[in-house]
């Protein structure tokens, strides 16, 4: 540890290496998931699965590249409208399913899709069955894409224990361990695991498509204000906005780890 003396001595001869942490270290973006699917060779006309899909732009994108068909699974009767808005708009009606339905429990046949794309939503989910879900309906050989945010050890009991409350995570699905231990349980044989840190945020203030200054100056007020706050609009709508302004800064921070892991499916 610096003296108090040497500390501001080196501080005020620190302009070199702030120099340096103004230049990019090249993070890769969020198109970079698009090349790791690429790169498993889907064919046209094989089936993807997109567990969690939300509005489907995702499905969509990848009926486009690939030529594949594509299946939009997603338990809220709101993502499932979304979806067809969306697919009725790309014109795409033809070629992706939507389906409402829970990972957990997937309404449809053993081995009969051929690639998972499955992007930021095991965190919510019952991990262990939802994986054994994944492998089965996934053909032998076929293989899975997936995102997720896990906990580092620089996330505080505190904040993972509030994170957890306001953004409906799993004990599962947040812990990398977990989610490798489940996936070895289904079945499911590692490929990859590309642990991306803050690489995607980085990117997105570099591309000027997020500005974390927003959210700390609003986490800055939710604090100051958050009686009144949890007074006028309830104490799980103030919980979800903070976990939610939290979880970018979290990923700056080290303090949650976006992963890709691609597993596949043992023949
Ligand atoms: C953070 S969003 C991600 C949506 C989309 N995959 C994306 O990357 O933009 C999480 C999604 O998971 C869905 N979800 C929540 N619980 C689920 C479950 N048990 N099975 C499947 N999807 C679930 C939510 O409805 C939501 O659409």
């Amino acid at each position: 540890m610096p003296t108090v003396h040497e500390l501001y001595e080196l501080w005020a001869g620190d302009a070199e290496l702030r120099d340096a942490l103004t230049r990019s270290l090249g993070p890769r973006g969020t198109d970079w998931l698009f090349e790791v699917f690429a790169e498993l060779g889907p064919q046209p006309g094989d089936v993807v699965l997109d567990a969690g899909s939300r509005d489907a732009v995702h499905a969509i994108r990848l009926v486009r590249e690939h030529g594949v068909r594509a299946i939009a699974l997603d338990p809220l009767p709101l993502h499932a409208e979304l979806a067809h808005e969306k697919i009725a708009a790309a014109a795409l009606a033809d070629r992706i399913d939507v389906v409402e339905g829970a990972i957990e429990s997937i309404p449809l046949p053993d081995g009969s899709v051929d690639w998972v794309w499955c992007r930021d939503v095991l965190v919510h989910v019952d991990a262990q069955r939802g994986l054994a879900e994944l492998a089965r309906v996934l053909r032998p050989g076929g293989a899975i894409v997936a995102y997720v945010t896990v906990a580092t050890d620089r996330l505080e009991p505190e904040e993972a224990a509030s994170l957890r409350g306001a953004a409906a995570l799993t004990d599962d699905g947040f812990d990398a361990g977990r989610l490798e231990a489940a996936a070895a349980d289904a079945g499911l044989a590692v490929r990859s695991v590309e642990r991306l840190g803050s690489e995607w945020r980085e990117r997105m203030i570099e591309d000027g498509a997020w500005n974390p200054t927003d959210d700390l100056l609003a986490i800055a007020r939710l604090n100051r204000d958050r009686r009144e706050l949890v007074d006028q609009y309830g104490p799980a709508a103030v919980a979800a906005a903070e976990g939610g302004l939290l979880w970018g800064i979290y990923q700056l921070l080290g303090k949650l780890c976006p992963t890709v892991f691609v597993w596949e499916r043992r023949g």
